[in-house]
Order: structure tokens, then sequence, then C-alpha cells
């Protein structure tokens, strides 16, 4: 039996056009027309599905609330959804496709067993599996995604919506980035391209008042996520407390870190300090000083 993520789901590229109708109807057999026991989740834009195809693929499906852009954007929204399906990295989420039909619309997206890391940490037994060691290796999963998006891609890609919520976590728990690209298109209540991209929490100063979204506001929001794995939980006001000081080795540990885990060891506890360090770095206020993602991948390959 076929996995997501091996050679036989490339023939579910063809959902990536307006046709597809063989995946289009395999998904909804699948789902049993998207009965709520095939729901795994719930997101800002819709219904979440789990679905495993006669393949023997298993794949989640993204059933759109709404679809409504315009005709004019309609080209660009397929060719910027092409783009995305052609993108390929460990620490990515692949996007397998697109379907759209006068009923329904959904993105496809490859399966991750253990789900979302926001909720994972929002689980005490759940969070206390994940150790030190492995909190960072997600964090540094993330950065190389980031990194990747920001600069080997052309012309770059800026996630816009980086949350606790778009890392979901596979068996081994190594992190996978989900949902970039598509938040422009898929904002909640807009019609309008440029309406204010994010999560709550997590986004950059800036965007309050110049509305432009660059590579440093998931450098911004990746700061906050970062915090957010060390401390188990949104760091809330401790944000504005340690970017006030940045740069300096006053943080006392036990105030960032998430009291369900015992203390780090020695050894990892190094890690944990450089972590918190790039973290805070990243929140600086001024979008021109905060590292690139680029930078921030390098320093925590190295360290770690
Ligand atoms: N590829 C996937 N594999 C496994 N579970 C997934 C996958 N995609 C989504 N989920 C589950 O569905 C839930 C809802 O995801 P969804 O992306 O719709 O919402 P969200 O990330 O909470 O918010 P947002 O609308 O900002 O993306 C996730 O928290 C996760 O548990
Ligand atoms: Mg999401």
């Amino acid at each position: 039996m076929e996995k997501a993520g091996d050679v036989q789901t490339e023939n579910l590229f063809s959902i990536s056009t307006f046709d597809g109708r063989t995946t289009y109807e395999a998904i909804i057999e699948a789902t049993k027309d998207f009965d709520p026991m095939y729901c795994i989740g719930e997101g800002g834009h819709g219904s979440v599905y789990k679905a495993e195809l006669p393949s023997g693929n298993i794949v989640v499906v993204k059933k759109l609330h709404r679809f409504d852009i315009d005709m004019a954007h309609q080209k660009d929204f397929v060719n910027e959804i092409r783009a995305l399906t052609e993108i390929k990295h460990r620490n990515i989420v692949k996007l397998l496709g697109f379907c759209s039909h006068s009923r329904h619309s959904f993105l496809v997206y490859e399966y991750l067993e253990r789900g979302s890391l926001g909720t994972i940490l929002s689980k005490e037994l759940e969070a206390k599996e994940v150790g030190w060691d492995t909190r960072v290796n997600i964090i540094k999963g993330v950065a190389h995604a980031l990194s990747y998006l920001h600069h080997d891609c052309v012309p770059p890609i800026v996630h816009r919506d980086m949350s606790s919520n778009n890392v979901l976590l596979d068996s081994k728990y190594e992190a996978h980035v989900s949902d970039f690209g598509t938040a422009k298109f898929l904002k909640l209540d807009s019609s309008n391209w440029s309406t204010l991209a994010g999560t709550y929490g997590y986004v950059a100063p800036e965007l309050a008042y110049t509305m432009k979204v660059t590579e440093k506001c998931d450098v911004y929001s990746f700061g906050v996520l970062a915090l957010e794995v060390m401390r188990g939980r949104h760091p809330g006001d401790l944000i504005s407390s340690l970017s006030a000081s940045p740069g300096k080795d006053n943080v006392v540990l036990k105030d960032v870190l998430d009291p369900r885990l015992p203390p780090p060891t020695l050894r990892d506890e190094a890690e944990v300090k450089s972590v918190i360090q790039l973290a805070t770095a990243c929140l600086n206020g001024s979008p021109q000083s905060r590292p690139t993602m680029q930078m921030v991948s390098q320093m925590l390959s190295q360290r770690i």
C-alpha cells in the first residue's frame, strides 16, 4: 500500500487545473460527500478532511467555505497554485492540487500524522513528549522551510500566515510548514488581495501602519513561533520584554521555558539559549534590523 508522499501521489498533479474530474470524484467518494466522520480539523478557510484514495494514498482535503475570486484573478490563482504544487522541500507540506466545481472548491495536501504543532503544545500529555532537542529540531525545520521559500524560490514566496497551527508534524516530529502562499488569495473576509495577512499574535508590528507584506514579516512571525515552542504557549508579553533588551545574555531561562518539561541538560541548554537569542533578534521592531531567514537557518545549522 502506498502512503502519501510516495511517487504514486504524482498522478494527483492533474488536479492543479480546473478539471481533474476523476480525482474530484475519488475524493467525494472517499469522504462520503464530506461526511463529518472524516473531518479532522477546522480552520479559518474551511473544514479539513482525511481521505484515503483508491490508490491507497492518504491525502488531506481542505474544503473552502467560499471561493470567490473574480474572473480577472482566476488565471493568476491557477498559475500560483500550479507553482506551489511544484515546490518540494522536506520541511514543507506538499500541496498536491486544487479542485473547483460549482458545488465545492478544495485544496489537496499530503497527510501529516501528528497534526498541528499548536494542538500538540496545547495538550499537556502530548507536549511532554516533545523534549528540548526535538523542539529545537522543529524550529530548525521551520527556519529551513522559510529560508527556502524566501531565498531559493523565484520569485520568492512570502508565507504571510506563519503560526503554530501552520506547522504540521510527521510521525518523527519533523516540522512541515503548511498553508504558505495561499493566504493572499484566501483571506477570511477579503475579496481584496491586500487585506491584512496573518494570524493575530504573530503579525509584525509594521503591518499595522504599512500594508506592505515582506519576507521580514515572516521573520517576525518565526520569532514568535520559536519562543512559543520554547515556552509551550504563545509568548505574549514576553515579546516586548525580550525585544527591549536584545543581545543581552540576561534572560532568566526558567521564565522563558515550558514548565511542563524538566530543565534542559547542559548540552541542550546551549542550543536552547541560542534559539532564544535568535528568536529575539527576529522580533526587532524594525524590519531592516531583523536577520534574514537564510541567516537564521545557517546559524541554527552551525550551532546545532
Ligand atoms: N496536511 C495535514 N495533515 C494532517 N492534519 C492536517 C493537515 N492540514 C490540516 N490539518 C489539521 O486540520 C486543522 C485545521 O487546519 P487549517 O489549516 O484549516 O486551519 P489552521 O491552520 O488552524 O488555521 P489557518 O486557517 O490560519 O490555516 C489543523 O490544526 C490540523 O490539525
Ligand atoms: Mg493552516
